[in-house]
Protein backbone atom coordinates (compact mmCIF):
# COMPACT_ATOMS: atom_id res chain seq x y z
CA UNK A 1 0.00 0.00 0.00
CA UNK A 2 1.89 3.09 -1.24
CA UNK A 3 -0.75 5.52 -1.64
CA UNK A 4 -2.04 6.96 2.32
CA UNK A 5 -5.18 8.66 1.17
CA UNK A 6 -6.06 9.87 4.96
CA UNK A 7 -3.70 11.76 7.48
CA UNK A 8 -5.12 11.24 10.57
CA UNK A 9 -3.95 12.68 13.85
CA UNK A 10 -4.47 11.23 17.63
CA UNK A 11 -6.56 12.79 20.17
CA UNK A 12 -3.49 13.30 22.06
CA UNK A 13 -2.70 16.03 18.72
CA UNK A 14 -5.18 18.05 18.77
CA UNK A 15 -4.23 21.95 19.02
CA UNK A 16 -4.58 23.52 22.31
CA UNK A 17 -4.85 26.73 21.71
CA UNK A 18 -7.16 28.42 18.86
CA UNK A 19 -5.83 31.63 16.37
CA UNK A 20 -6.85 34.58 16.82
CA UNK A 21 -6.25 36.95 13.50
CA UNK A 22 -7.61 39.90 15.48
CA UNK A 23 -3.94 40.04 16.98
CA UNK A 24 -2.64 40.85 13.76
CA UNK A 25 -5.02 42.86 11.88
CA UNK A 26 -6.90 45.49 13.06
CA UNK A 27 -10.91 45.33 12.28
CA UNK A 28 -13.15 48.75 12.94
CA UNK A 29 -15.31 48.62 15.82
CA UNK A 30 -19.13 47.91 16.33
CA UNK A 31 -20.83 51.08 15.96
CA UNK A 32 -24.57 52.41 17.08
CA UNK A 33 -25.51 55.90 16.77
CA UNK A 34 -24.02 56.81 20.02
CA UNK A 35 -20.85 55.76 18.47
CA UNK A 36 -18.18 52.46 19.42
CA UNK A 37 -20.28 49.69 20.99
CA UNK A 38 -18.87 48.37 24.36
CA UNK A 39 -18.40 45.09 25.47
CA UNK A 40 -21.16 45.47 28.03
CA UNK A 41 -23.69 46.11 25.66
CA UNK A 42 -23.85 42.69 24.34
CA UNK A 43 -25.00 41.39 27.49
CA UNK A 44 -28.68 40.61 27.00
CA UNK A 45 -27.31 39.13 23.62
CA UNK A 46 -24.36 36.85 24.66
CA UNK A 47 -22.70 35.45 28.07
CA UNK A 48 -20.08 37.79 28.49
CA UNK A 49 -17.34 35.03 28.42
CA UNK A 50 -18.01 34.73 24.88
CA UNK A 51 -18.04 38.59 24.47
CA UNK A 52 -15.08 38.77 26.15
CA UNK A 53 -13.45 36.21 23.26
CA UNK A 54 -15.25 38.66 20.39
CA UNK A 55 -13.66 41.59 21.60
CA UNK A 56 -10.24 39.76 22.28
CA UNK A 57 -6.95 40.71 20.91
CA UNK A 58 -5.05 38.07 22.28
CA UNK A 59 -3.05 35.99 19.09
CA UNK A 60 -3.16 32.61 20.73
CA UNK A 61 -6.52 31.68 23.13
CA UNK A 62 -6.78 27.98 25.22
CA UNK A 63 -9.33 25.73 24.52
CA UNK A 64 -10.98 24.56 27.83
CA UNK A 65 -10.19 20.75 28.37
CA UNK A 66 -14.39 20.66 28.62
CA UNK A 67 -14.66 21.79 24.88
CA UNK A 68 -11.89 19.37 23.59
CA UNK A 69 -13.69 17.01 25.70
CA UNK A 70 -16.99 17.88 23.23
CA UNK A 71 -15.11 18.00 20.20
CA UNK A 72 -13.04 14.60 20.99
CA UNK A 73 -16.04 13.06 19.62
CA UNK A 74 -15.88 13.56 15.81
CA UNK A 75 -12.32 15.07 16.01
CA UNK A 76 -9.58 15.36 15.12
CA UNK A 77 -10.97 15.39 11.63
CA UNK A 78 -8.97 13.95 8.76
CA UNK A 79 -7.28 15.45 6.03
CA UNK A 80 -7.62 13.51 2.96
CA UNK A 81 -5.34 13.35 -0.45
CA UNK A 82 -7.76 13.54 -3.21
CA UNK A 83 -5.63 11.36 -5.77
CA UNK A 84 -8.78 10.07 -7.51
CA UNK A 85 -9.85 13.31 -8.37
CA UNK A 86 -6.62 14.37 -9.51
CA UNK A 87 -6.38 11.94 -11.68
CA UNK A 88 -9.43 12.85 -13.06
CA UNK A 89 -8.26 15.83 -13.76
CA UNK A 90 -4.66 14.91 -14.86
CA UNK A 91 -3.17 17.32 -12.75
CA UNK A 92 0.02 17.45 -10.99
CA UNK A 93 -1.43 19.46 -8.37
CA UNK A 94 -1.56 17.36 -4.88
CA UNK A 95 -4.80 18.07 -3.55
CA UNK A 96 -5.73 17.58 -0.08
CA UNK A 97 -8.75 18.19 1.77
CA UNK A 98 -10.00 18.38 5.44
CA UNK A 99 -13.16 16.24 5.98
CA UNK A 100 -15.44 18.72 8.20
CA UNK A 101 -18.38 16.42 7.15
CA UNK A 102 -17.15 13.54 9.47
CA UNK A 103 -18.99 15.56 12.46
CA UNK A 104 -21.69 14.03 13.88
CA UNK A 105 -24.41 16.72 12.35
CA UNK A 106 -22.80 16.50 8.99
CA UNK A 107 -20.69 20.12 8.61
CA UNK A 108 -17.79 22.10 10.30
CA UNK A 109 -20.37 23.94 12.34
CA UNK A 110 -20.19 21.48 15.29
CA UNK A 111 -16.91 22.79 16.12
CA UNK A 112 -18.63 26.18 17.26
CA UNK A 113 -21.47 25.11 18.61
CA UNK A 114 -20.14 22.38 20.88
CA UNK A 115 -17.74 25.95 22.21
CA UNK A 116 -20.70 28.20 22.11
CA UNK A 117 -22.68 25.84 23.82
CA UNK A 118 -20.08 24.85 26.83
CA UNK A 119 -19.83 28.75 27.28
CA UNK A 120 -23.07 29.57 27.99
CA UNK A 121 -23.40 26.37 30.17
CA UNK A 122 -20.52 28.20 31.98
CA UNK A 123 -22.28 31.28 32.43
CA UNK A 124 -25.60 29.90 33.33
CA UNK A 125 -27.32 29.92 30.73
CA UNK A 126 -30.72 27.33 30.19
CA UNK A 127 -31.74 28.22 26.23
CA UNK A 128 -30.12 29.25 22.83
CA UNK A 129 -31.53 30.41 19.92
CA UNK A 130 -30.23 30.62 16.86
CA UNK A 131 -31.49 31.15 12.56
CA UNK A 132 -30.04 28.76 10.16
CA UNK A 133 -30.18 28.66 6.23
CA UNK A 134 -29.32 25.29 5.40
CA UNK A 135 -30.21 23.14 8.37
CA UNK A 136 -26.64 22.64 9.08
CA UNK A 137 -26.07 25.45 11.67
CA UNK A 138 -29.54 24.48 13.48
CA UNK A 139 -28.50 20.84 13.58
CA UNK A 140 -24.65 21.39 14.85
CA UNK A 141 -26.24 24.04 17.97
CA UNK A 142 -29.25 21.34 18.61
CA UNK A 143 -26.58 18.51 18.57
CA UNK A 144 -24.33 20.82 20.96
CA UNK A 145 -27.25 21.74 23.08
CA UNK A 146 -28.16 18.05 23.68
CA UNK A 147 -24.66 17.39 24.53
CA UNK A 148 -24.15 20.48 27.19
CA UNK A 149 -27.86 20.32 28.61
CA UNK A 150 -29.15 23.21 26.82
CA UNK A 151 -32.85 23.97 25.15
CA UNK A 152 -32.75 25.06 21.76
CA UNK A 153 -34.99 27.15 19.45
CA UNK A 154 -34.31 27.32 15.74
CA UNK A 155 -35.51 29.83 13.47
CA UNK A 156 -35.26 28.19 9.57
CA UNK A 157 -35.39 30.01 6.63
CA UNK A 158 -38.57 29.57 4.90
CA UNK A 159 -36.96 27.84 1.35
CA UNK A 160 -34.98 25.13 3.61
CA UNK A 161 -37.35 24.36 6.19
CA UNK A 162 -39.78 23.35 3.14
CA UNK A 163 -36.99 21.86 0.50
CA UNK A 164 -35.19 19.93 3.91
CA UNK A 165 -37.62 18.31 6.32
CA UNK A 166 -34.88 15.70 7.08
CA UNK A 167 -32.62 18.57 8.84
CA UNK A 168 -36.09 19.79 10.74
CA UNK A 169 -35.96 16.23 11.68
CA UNK A 170 -32.68 16.03 13.07
CA UNK A 171 -32.72 19.02 15.27
CA UNK A 172 -35.92 17.60 16.82
CA UNK A 173 -34.21 14.60 17.30
CA UNK A 174 -31.48 16.15 19.44
CA UNK A 175 -34.77 17.95 21.47
CA UNK A 176 -34.81 21.64 19.44
CA UNK A 177 -37.70 23.37 18.43
CA UNK A 178 -37.47 24.30 15.10
CA UNK A 179 -39.61 27.29 13.42
CA UNK A 180 -40.56 28.40 9.22
CA UNK A 181 -38.89 31.91 9.41
CA UNK A 182 -40.32 34.81 8.90
CA UNK A 183 -42.89 33.20 11.85
CA UNK A 184 -45.93 34.51 14.22
CA UNK A 185 -43.60 33.80 16.88
CA UNK A 186 -41.62 37.43 16.89
CA UNK A 187 -42.61 40.89 16.19
CA UNK A 188 -40.21 41.01 13.59
CA UNK A 189 -41.23 37.88 11.69
CA UNK A 190 -45.27 39.08 11.68
CA UNK A 191 -44.32 42.49 9.99
CA UNK A 192 -42.42 41.07 7.52
CA UNK A 193 -45.60 38.30 6.68
CA UNK A 194 -47.72 41.01 6.91
CA UNK A 195 -45.84 42.57 3.50
CA UNK A 196 -44.73 39.69 2.40
CA UNK A 197 -46.51 36.38 3.49
CA UNK A 198 -44.88 34.37 0.17
CA UNK A 199 -41.12 35.53 1.19
CA UNK A 200 -39.13 32.34 1.03
CA UNK A 201 -36.98 34.35 3.87
CA UNK A 202 -33.77 35.26 4.07
CA UNK A 203 -30.17 34.49 7.24
CA UNK A 204 -31.23 37.98 7.37
CA UNK A 205 -34.52 37.99 8.78
CA UNK A 206 -33.87 34.87 10.65
CA UNK A 207 -31.24 36.46 12.75
CA UNK A 208 -33.71 39.01 13.70
CA UNK A 209 -36.67 36.74 14.95
CA UNK A 210 -33.96 34.90 16.92
CA UNK A 211 -31.85 38.02 18.83
CA UNK A 212 -35.73 39.29 19.41
CA UNK A 213 -36.87 36.00 21.00
CA UNK A 214 -33.64 35.75 22.86
CA UNK A 215 -33.19 39.28 24.46
CA UNK A 216 -37.22 39.58 25.27
CA UNK A 217 -37.58 36.32 27.32
CA UNK A 218 -38.69 37.78 30.80
CA UNK A 219 -36.72 35.08 32.05
CA UNK A 220 -33.36 36.52 31.61
CA UNK A 221 -31.96 32.78 30.99
CA UNK A 222 -32.10 32.59 27.04
CA UNK A 223 -29.13 33.81 24.75
CA UNK A 224 -28.57 34.18 21.01
CA UNK A 225 -26.03 32.12 19.45
CA UNK A 226 -24.53 32.95 15.76
CA UNK A 227 -22.70 30.57 13.41
CA UNK A 228 -20.56 32.27 11.78
CA UNK A 229 -19.55 36.09 10.99
CA UNK A 230 -18.90 37.15 14.51
CA UNK A 231 -14.94 37.18 15.53
CA UNK A 232 -15.30 33.90 18.13
CA UNK A 233 -17.02 32.07 16.11
CA UNK A 234 -14.23 32.21 13.37
CA UNK A 235 -11.66 32.18 16.73
CA UNK A 236 -13.44 28.10 17.87
CA UNK A 237 -13.11 27.18 13.26
CA UNK A 238 -9.42 27.67 13.56
CA UNK A 239 -9.16 24.40 14.81
CA UNK A 240 -9.24 23.07 11.08
CA UNK A 241 -6.78 25.21 9.95
CA UNK A 242 -4.17 24.17 13.00
CA UNK A 243 -4.77 20.46 12.38
CA UNK A 244 -4.45 20.80 8.90
CA UNK A 245 -0.95 22.08 9.21
CA UNK A 246 0.27 19.38 11.30
CA UNK A 247 -1.40 16.89 8.74
CA UNK A 248 0.22 18.97 5.80
CA UNK A 249 3.75 18.39 7.69
CA UNK A 250 3.08 14.82 8.66
CA UNK A 251 2.24 14.21 4.50
CA UNK A 252 5.52 15.17 4.07
CA UNK A 253 4.57 18.46 2.50
CA UNK A 254 7.42 21.87 3.27
CA UNK A 255 4.69 24.56 2.66
CA UNK A 256 1.08 24.84 0.71
CA UNK A 257 0.68 27.38 -2.55
CA UNK A 258 -3.38 27.43 -2.46
CA UNK A 259 -5.83 27.36 0.63
CA UNK A 260 -9.31 27.31 -0.43
CA UNK A 261 -12.46 27.77 1.13
CA UNK A 262 -16.15 28.40 -0.05
CA UNK A 263 -18.07 31.35 1.77
CA UNK A 264 -21.24 32.25 3.21
CA UNK A 265 -20.58 34.23 6.68
CA UNK A 266 -16.95 33.51 6.10
CA UNK A 267 -15.99 31.03 8.98
CA UNK A 268 -14.99 27.97 7.39
CA UNK A 269 -12.89 29.66 5.11
CA UNK A 270 -11.70 31.21 7.98
CA UNK A 271 -11.61 28.06 9.95
CA UNK A 272 -8.88 26.86 7.66
CA UNK A 273 -7.61 29.88 6.13
CA UNK A 274 -6.93 32.12 9.09
CA UNK A 275 -3.78 29.96 10.20
CA UNK A 276 -2.11 29.92 7.21
CA UNK A 277 -3.25 33.97 6.56
CA UNK A 278 -0.60 34.00 9.66
CA UNK A 279 1.95 32.34 7.90
CA UNK A 280 1.60 35.10 4.92
CA UNK A 281 1.21 38.22 6.93
CA UNK A 282 4.46 36.61 8.34
CA UNK A 283 6.17 36.17 4.78
CA UNK A 284 4.64 33.25 2.99
CA UNK A 285 3.62 32.98 -0.67
CA UNK A 286 0.01 31.70 -0.50
CA UNK A 287 -2.52 32.35 -2.87
CA UNK A 288 -5.61 32.27 0.14
CA UNK A 289 -9.39 32.00 -1.72
CA UNK A 290 -12.67 32.57 -0.28
CA UNK A 291 -15.44 31.31 -3.15
CA UNK A 292 -18.73 33.02 -3.15
CA UNK A 293 -21.88 32.37 -5.37
CA UNK A 294 -22.12 34.66 -8.32
CA UNK A 295 -25.53 35.43 -7.06
CA UNK A 296 -24.57 36.51 -3.88
CA UNK A 297 -21.60 37.66 -4.42
CA UNK A 298 -20.65 40.66 -1.00
CA UNK A 299 -16.76 40.00 -0.93
CA UNK A 300 -16.46 40.85 -5.06
CA UNK A 301 -19.54 42.98 -6.36
CA UNK A 302 -20.40 44.12 -2.67
CA UNK A 303 -18.76 47.35 -0.89
CA UNK A 304 -16.88 47.42 2.11
CA UNK A 305 -19.49 50.03 4.59
CA UNK A 306 -21.10 49.73 7.92
CA UNK A 307 -23.95 48.20 7.80
CA UNK A 308 -26.28 45.67 10.07
CA UNK A 309 -26.08 42.29 10.48
CA UNK A 310 -29.66 41.60 9.72
CA UNK A 311 -32.99 42.52 7.82
CA UNK A 312 -34.62 44.35 10.82
CA UNK A 313 -31.23 46.38 11.90
CA UNK A 314 -31.32 44.76 15.66
CA UNK A 315 -27.43 44.21 15.70
CA UNK A 316 -25.02 47.18 15.81
CA UNK A 317 -23.45 48.57 12.63
CA UNK A 318 -20.54 45.68 11.27
CA UNK A 319 -17.73 47.05 9.37
CA UNK A 320 -18.04 44.21 6.46
CA UNK A 321 -18.68 43.90 2.60
CA UNK A 322 -22.19 43.78 2.11
CA UNK A 323 -24.77 44.04 -0.30
CA UNK A 324 -26.78 45.83 1.62
CA UNK A 325 -29.16 44.33 4.93
CA UNK A 326 -32.20 44.30 2.39
CA UNK A 327 -30.52 41.99 -0.19
CA UNK A 328 -33.22 39.04 -1.04
CA UNK A 329 -30.87 36.33 -2.91
CA UNK A 330 -32.28 34.29 -5.42
CA UNK A 331 -33.28 31.03 -3.82
CA UNK A 332 -29.92 29.35 -5.09
CA UNK A 333 -29.71 25.50 -3.79
CA UNK A 334 -26.47 26.61 -1.02
CA UNK A 335 -28.53 28.32 1.24
CA UNK A 336 -25.22 28.43 3.53
CA UNK A 337 -24.14 31.29 0.89
CA UNK A 338 -27.53 33.91 0.85
CA UNK A 339 -26.05 35.87 3.39
CA UNK A 340 -25.68 39.99 1.85
CA UNK A 341 -22.68 40.35 4.64
CA UNK A 342 -18.95 39.03 5.39
CA UNK A 343 -17.38 38.52 8.23
CA UNK A 344 -15.57 41.10 9.61
CA UNK A 345 -12.16 39.45 10.05
CA UNK A 346 -12.69 37.92 6.74
CA UNK A 347 -13.69 41.38 5.30
CA UNK A 348 -10.86 43.14 6.47
CA UNK A 349 -8.06 40.28 5.21
CA UNK A 350 -10.05 40.64 1.60
CA UNK A 351 -9.49 44.81 2.21
CA UNK A 352 -5.49 44.19 3.15
CA UNK A 353 -5.51 42.22 -0.18
CA UNK A 354 -4.12 38.90 1.92
CA UNK A 355 -7.13 37.14 0.43
CA UNK A 356 -8.33 36.83 -2.97
CA UNK A 357 -12.15 36.30 -3.41
CA UNK A 358 -13.77 34.88 -6.21
CA UNK A 359 -17.12 33.76 -7.53
CA UNK A 360 -18.65 30.85 -9.28
CA UNK A 361 -21.77 30.18 -11.06
CA UNK A 362 -23.81 27.54 -9.51
CA UNK A 363 -23.65 24.89 -12.50
CA UNK A 364 -20.21 24.81 -12.51
CA UNK A 365 -20.17 24.44 -8.57
CA UNK A 366 -22.80 21.36 -9.13
CA UNK A 367 -20.92 19.96 -12.20
CA UNK A 368 -17.68 19.93 -9.59
CA UNK A 369 -19.67 18.62 -6.78
CA UNK A 370 -20.63 15.66 -9.49
CA UNK A 371 -17.19 14.67 -10.41
CA UNK A 372 -16.49 14.83 -6.59
CA UNK A 373 -18.85 12.29 -5.79
CA UNK A 374 -18.04 10.16 -8.72
CA UNK A 375 -13.79 10.01 -8.22
CA UNK A 376 -13.64 10.77 -3.80
CA UNK A 377 -17.38 9.01 -3.30
CA UNK A 378 -18.44 11.94 -0.62
CA UNK A 379 -21.45 13.62 -2.10
CA UNK A 380 -20.62 17.42 -0.92
CA UNK A 381 -23.15 19.55 0.55
CA UNK A 382 -24.09 22.83 -2.43
CA UNK A 383 -21.90 25.15 -0.37
CA UNK A 384 -18.57 22.75 -0.41
CA UNK A 385 -18.70 22.80 -4.28
CA UNK A 386 -17.70 26.29 -4.27
CA UNK A 387 -14.44 25.09 -3.09
CA UNK A 388 -14.24 22.18 -5.10
CA UNK A 389 -15.26 24.47 -8.23
CA UNK A 390 -12.26 26.78 -7.57
CA UNK A 391 -10.05 24.31 -6.42
CA UNK A 392 -10.86 22.08 -10.08
CA UNK A 393 -9.61 25.49 -11.68
CA UNK A 394 -6.85 25.68 -9.87
CA UNK A 395 -5.76 22.09 -10.32
CA UNK A 396 -6.41 22.60 -14.17
CA UNK A 397 -3.97 25.92 -14.04
CA UNK A 398 -1.32 23.52 -12.36
CA UNK A 399 -1.64 21.22 -15.38
CA UNK A 400 -1.47 24.19 -18.20
CA UNK A 401 1.50 25.59 -16.23
CA UNK A 402 3.22 22.12 -16.04
CA UNK A 403 3.61 23.19 -12.18
CA UNK A 404 3.09 20.50 -9.01
CA UNK A 405 1.52 22.72 -6.76
CA UNK A 406 -0.02 21.55 -3.39
CA UNK A 407 -4.15 22.91 -2.84
CA UNK A 408 -5.64 22.54 0.42
CA UNK A 409 -9.66 22.98 0.43
CA UNK A 410 -11.85 22.41 3.17
CA UNK A 411 -14.71 20.14 2.78
CA UNK A 412 -17.01 22.19 5.03
CA UNK A 413 -20.01 19.48 4.45
CA UNK A 414 -21.86 16.63 3.49
CA UNK A 415 -24.44 16.82 0.79
CA UNK A 416 -26.90 13.51 2.21
CA UNK A 417 -29.80 15.87 3.64
CA UNK A 418 -29.07 18.27 0.22
CA UNK A 419 -30.48 15.98 -2.65
CA UNK A 420 -33.30 17.91 -3.63
CA UNK A 421 -30.24 20.60 -4.91
CA UNK A 422 -28.57 17.07 -6.93
CA UNK A 423 -32.22 16.42 -8.19
CA UNK A 424 -32.88 19.63 -9.55
CA UNK A 425 -29.54 19.54 -10.90
CA UNK A 426 -29.94 16.55 -12.83
CA UNK A 427 -33.19 17.17 -13.71
CA UNK A 428 -31.63 20.35 -15.69
CA UNK A 429 -33.85 22.94 -13.42
CA UNK A 430 -30.98 24.96 -12.45
CA UNK A 431 -30.17 28.11 -13.37
CA UNK A 432 -27.51 30.81 -13.25
CA UNK A 433 -27.85 34.29 -11.84
CA UNK A 434 -25.82 37.53 -11.82
CA UNK A 435 -26.72 39.98 -9.43
CA UNK A 436 -27.12 43.27 -11.39
CA UNK A 437 -25.03 46.32 -10.27
CA UNK A 438 -28.18 47.98 -10.17
CA UNK A 439 -30.10 45.90 -7.35
CA UNK A 440 -27.12 46.90 -4.94
CA UNK A 441 -27.32 50.22 -5.82
CA UNK A 442 -30.90 50.49 -4.85
CA UNK A 443 -29.95 48.39 -1.63
CA UNK A 444 -27.28 51.11 -0.31
CA UNK A 445 -29.21 53.70 -0.63
CA UNK A 446 -30.56 52.38 2.68
CA UNK A 447 -27.03 53.03 4.12
CA UNK A 448 -26.62 56.85 2.96
CA UNK A 449 -25.55 58.80 6.40
CA UNK A 450 -24.31 55.57 8.09
CA UNK A 451 -20.71 56.39 8.89
CA UNK A 452 -17.99 54.79 7.15
CA UNK A 453 -14.73 52.49 8.10
CA UNK A 454 -11.68 53.66 7.28
C1 LIG B 1 -21.68 22.91 4.62
C2 LIG B 1 -21.60 24.40 4.73
N1 LIG B 1 -20.53 25.02 4.21
C3 LIG B 1 -20.42 26.36 4.26
C4 LIG B 1 -21.41 27.15 4.86
C5 LIG B 1 -21.25 28.62 4.84
O1 LIG B 1 -21.07 29.20 6.11
P1 LIG B 1 -19.69 29.80 6.54
O2 LIG B 1 -19.28 30.77 5.48
O3 LIG B 1 -19.94 30.47 7.84
O4 LIG B 1 -18.74 28.68 6.66
C6 LIG B 1 -22.55 26.54 5.41
C7 LIG B 1 -23.58 27.35 6.06
O5 LIG B 1 -24.65 26.92 6.38
C8 LIG B 1 -22.63 25.12 5.34
O6 LIG B 1 -23.69 24.49 5.86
Amino acid sequence: MTKIRKIVLSEKDMPRQWYNLAADIKVPPFMSPDGPVPPEAWAPVFPMNLVEQEYSTQRWIDIPEGVLDLLTRWRPAPMHRAYALEEAIGTPARIYYKNESFSPAGSHKGNTAVAQAWYNKQFGIKRLTTETGAGQWGSALAFACALVGLECKVFMVRISFDQKPYRKLIMQTYGAKCFASPSNETQAGKAILAKTPDTPGSLGIAISEAIESAVTDPTGETRYSLGSVLNHVMLHQTIIGLEAKKQLEIAGEKKVDVVIGCVGGGSNFAGLAFPFVYDKINGAKIDIIPVEPASCPSLTKGHYVYDHGDTAKMTPLVAMYSLGHNFMPEPIHAGGLRYHGMAPLVSRAAKEGLISPISIHQLECYEAGMIFAKTEGIIPAPETTHAIAATIREAKKAKEEGKEKVILFNFSGHGLMDLVGYDKYLSGQLKNYDLPDSVIAENFKELEGYPRPE
